[in-house]
């Protein structure tokens, strides 16, 4: 990413929460969307659990001359996300866009095989902590009379798969999101989410290439085949780039929408 941006954040405050990634090849979602979000003028608070991963994101955007810093913070922890939401206001002043883009979905399976305590966790990370980020963030965008939510679900809440948790989750996500857009219109604030295809992210392929023990670039033509939009995964620039319009001013009268990412494979579910 060396384009110079068009100022399109300019003077905002972005809070990215899972802005570190999972070591691997390519960039991650939330690493790209602070990088893009920067580009763009914001200044960006990443959090994540693992401290390291924010650090690293921050260092990439100091090095471009980008106004950021990093948080550690779990989102399951209510106190944690009420410290990532204060780190905003008292570093940056206030807090403009809020990115939830954490999401995990280890161990997961069909209702037979899935342990009890592996669906706990993935709805805790995945649903539970979208929902105390925005308990901790609507006050202060509430007094401010406006604000931006971009959560990112996947295309699995509307898609089959045998990933119960996960699916699951994210459709609650998705109900999340309307829920959020519903109640605090009035107040100024959107509230959108971004249903991610198949994006070639360390994440969805490296992890998943280690846990089957075979190359990288078999599980990514696998992947590849699924997309009918030019038989290619998608990036992780694509779901940036779709989280930087919802967040900028360009949508300001979208709300409540849940916008697929993925190469038109929802068009096929109709
Ligand atoms: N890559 C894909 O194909 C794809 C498809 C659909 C949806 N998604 C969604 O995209 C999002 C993430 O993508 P990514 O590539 O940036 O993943 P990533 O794993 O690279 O980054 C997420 C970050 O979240 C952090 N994190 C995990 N649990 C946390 C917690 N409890 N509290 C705080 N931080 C935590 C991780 O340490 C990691 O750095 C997820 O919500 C995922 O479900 C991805």
């Amino acid at each position: 990413m060396t384009d110079p941006g068009n100022g399109r954040l300019a003077g905002l405050v972005a809070l990215v929460v899972g802005g570190g990634q999972t070591p691997g090849e390519t960039i991650g979602n939330g690493r790209a969307t602070c990088r893009r979000f920067a580009q763009e003028g914001a200044s960006v608070v990443v959090v994540d659990r693992i401290v390291e991963r924010a650090e690293a994101t921050v260092e990439a955007l100091a090095t471009a001359g980008h106004a950021a810093v990093a948080v550690a913070g779990d989102v399951t922890s209510s106190a944690d996300c009420e410290s990532m939401v204060a780190a905003a206001t008292e570093t940056f002043g206030r807090l403009d866009i809020l990115v939830n883009n954490v999401g995990i979905g280890g161990g997961d399976g069909g209702p037979v095989s899935l342990d009890e305590a592996v669906w706990d966790r993935i709805h805790q990370v995945n649903l539970k902590g979208m929902y105390l980020t925005c308990k901790h963030a609507l006050p202060v965008m509430r007094a401010q009379g406006s604000g931006a939510i971009v959560n990112i679900s996947s295309l699995a809440a509307v898609a089959s798969t045998n990933m119960l948790a996960y699916k699951t989750s994210k459709a609650g996500v998705n109900a999340l999101t309307q829920s959020v857009a519903n109640g605090n219109a009035k107040h100024g604030i959107r509230a959108n989410a971004i249903m991610p295809g198949l994006m070639d992210t360390p994440m969805a392929v490296d992890a998943l290439a280690d846990a089957l023990g075979v190359d990288r670039s078999e599980v990514a033509d696998r992947r590849d085949e699924q997309v009918p939009l030019g038989g290619r995964q998608g990036t992780a620039w694509d779901v940036a780039n779709a989280a930087l319009f919802l967040a900028s001013d360009e949508a300001s009268f979208i709300t409540g929408v849940i916008l697929p990412v993925d190469g038109g494979q929802a068009a096929r579910i109709g």
